[in-house]
């Protein structure tokens, strides 16, 4: 046989060229063919194995991008927790997980989220703290290292009331700037398949930026604290100018978080009220003293000056960008659902919601708390003046709610603490 027909295929495999040599031989050329095209035929499963792999890489690397692109942008502290065990256990192929926070103050371990890989989430009792001494964890997070085991004995401590009926775990310490702020715990390989060191250098690599997500969004919330705190002592100052209005607004804005709770609004739309409430007569510091102390009812004058406390309030904070949603609850909140009200004369819905709320709260602690020309009313006297003037004063369907709120002991008892 011609060896030409043999270095024609042996190029066109050198061009990634895997299809069998067909040329017909006998004796050791056919034996050589033979061979030929076995290795030809493994070269191409290999090939393609690794193509494979290379595209299942490809593929994390996305996955991998994009949770690290959601994960660094949020500063919600629920949602981020949420995602990112979902994110880890999608990765890592794992049954359920937990993700567990050491408190700084307290220096105790807390669970803050546990969920399987369907995303179902587990109930926590309140925040379920752990126990210090709590070995498997507290090793994890001195050593800083990952830990994987299927040893049952090693993890039925693992802290979050999972360790039991569980074959593997692994658990991740989460690195912050400068300290292990947690850990993750990772449960059950599905279909027993154990995860590679590049899988695991992924996990790895997803848990830090985990970690410096939930500090960036630790120090949000503490500044997020630090100004609702600011906004509160100024809120308190301003009651304080008139000793009789003591707490008003903390307790005004207790009842509008009930009612808005109860409308379902969203957490957004709940921190506006909030702060709405807390600030609705934050004009009244412009109001002289003497109208305020005023141990009788007022003349038409001094009324004049009360009411313009909606639009000195507005004054100023109008000036604040970051307030602005928060203007219409305290501009609005003495407008009449039937018109009449001050200072725009709005009706019905064109009265805005958050101004409703604070109407109905801002009137229930009026009549409820001693004034200096009258005394307080009784909490049933006050919910029937409530319900007597809904559709005139009050928005009836923010009156329905109150109502049924204060008949379930969820107004009174939700301000035990502001009460003074
Ligand atoms: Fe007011
Ligand atoms: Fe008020």
């Amino acid at each position: 046989m011609s060896i030409k027909p043999l270095i024609e295929a042996i190029n066109s495999i050198t061009e990634g060229s895997f299809e069998p040599i067909k040329v017909s031989a006998e004796g050791e050329f056919a034996e050589l063919i033979a061979a030929l095209n076995k290795m030809l035929s493994s070269l191409k499963n290999k090939i393609e194995e690794n193509e494979r792999k290379i595209d299942d890489k490809i593929f994390t690397l996305y996955e991998l991008n994009y949770a690290t692109k959601w994960i660094s942008s949020t500063l919600e502290m629920e949602k981020l927790l949420d995602v990112a065990i979902n994110m880890l256990l999608e990765i890592a192929q794992m049954e359920k997980g937990s993700i567990i926070l050491v408190n700084k103050n307290t220096s105790e371990l807390v669970v803050e989220v546990i969920k399987d890989l369907e995303g179902v989430k587990y109930p926590l009792q309140k925040t379920q703290k752990i126990e210090a001494d709590t070995r498997f964890l507290t090793n994890i997070i001195k050593e800083g290292k990952p830990f994987f085991s299927n040893d049952i004995k090693e993890f039925k401590d693992s802290g979050d009331g999972l360790g039991v009926n569980i074959r593997t775990v692994l658990s991740i310490p989460l690195m912050g700037k400068e300290e292990i702020i947690g850990v993750v715990n990772l449960y059950n390989y599905l279909n027993n398949k154990e995860l590679t060191q590049d899988e695991l250098n992924i996990i790895s690599t997803l848990s830090s930026q985990v970690a410096v997500s939930i500090e960036n969004a630790q120090l949000f919330r503490q500044i997020k604290e630090f100004f609702f705190n600011t906004v509160r002592a100024l809120a308190a100052t301003i009651d304080t100018k008139d000793s009789y209005t003591h707490g008003h607004s903390e307790r005004v804005t207790q009842y509008s978080l009930a009612i808005a709770e109860e409308l379902g609004c969203n957490s957004k739309e709940k921190e506006e009220i909030q702060l709405s409430a807390l600030l609705h007569d934050i004009g009244k510091i412009g109001l002289p003293d003497v109208i305020l102390h005023k141990p009788s009812g007022l003349d038409d004058e001094e009324f004049e000056e009360i009411k313009k406390h909606p639009l000195k309030g507005t004054n100023i904070l109008e000036h604040i960008k970051e307030l602005t949603a928060i203007i219409p609850g305290i501009r609005h909140h003495h407008e009449k659902f039937a018109g009449g009200g001050y200072p725009d004369n709005l009706k019905g819905e064109d009265i805005p919601l958050s101004a409703k709320i604070i109407a109905v709260a801002d009137a229930f602690d009026a009549m409820t708390s001693d004034r200096s020309y009258r005394k307080r009313l009784s909490y049933d006297e006050a919910i029937k003046r409530i319900k007597d003037s809904a559709q005139t004063q009050f928005d009836p369907k923010i009156v329905n709610i109150f109502v049924n709120l204060f008949e379930k002991d969820k107004i009174i008892s939700n301000c035990e603490s502001v009460w003074i």
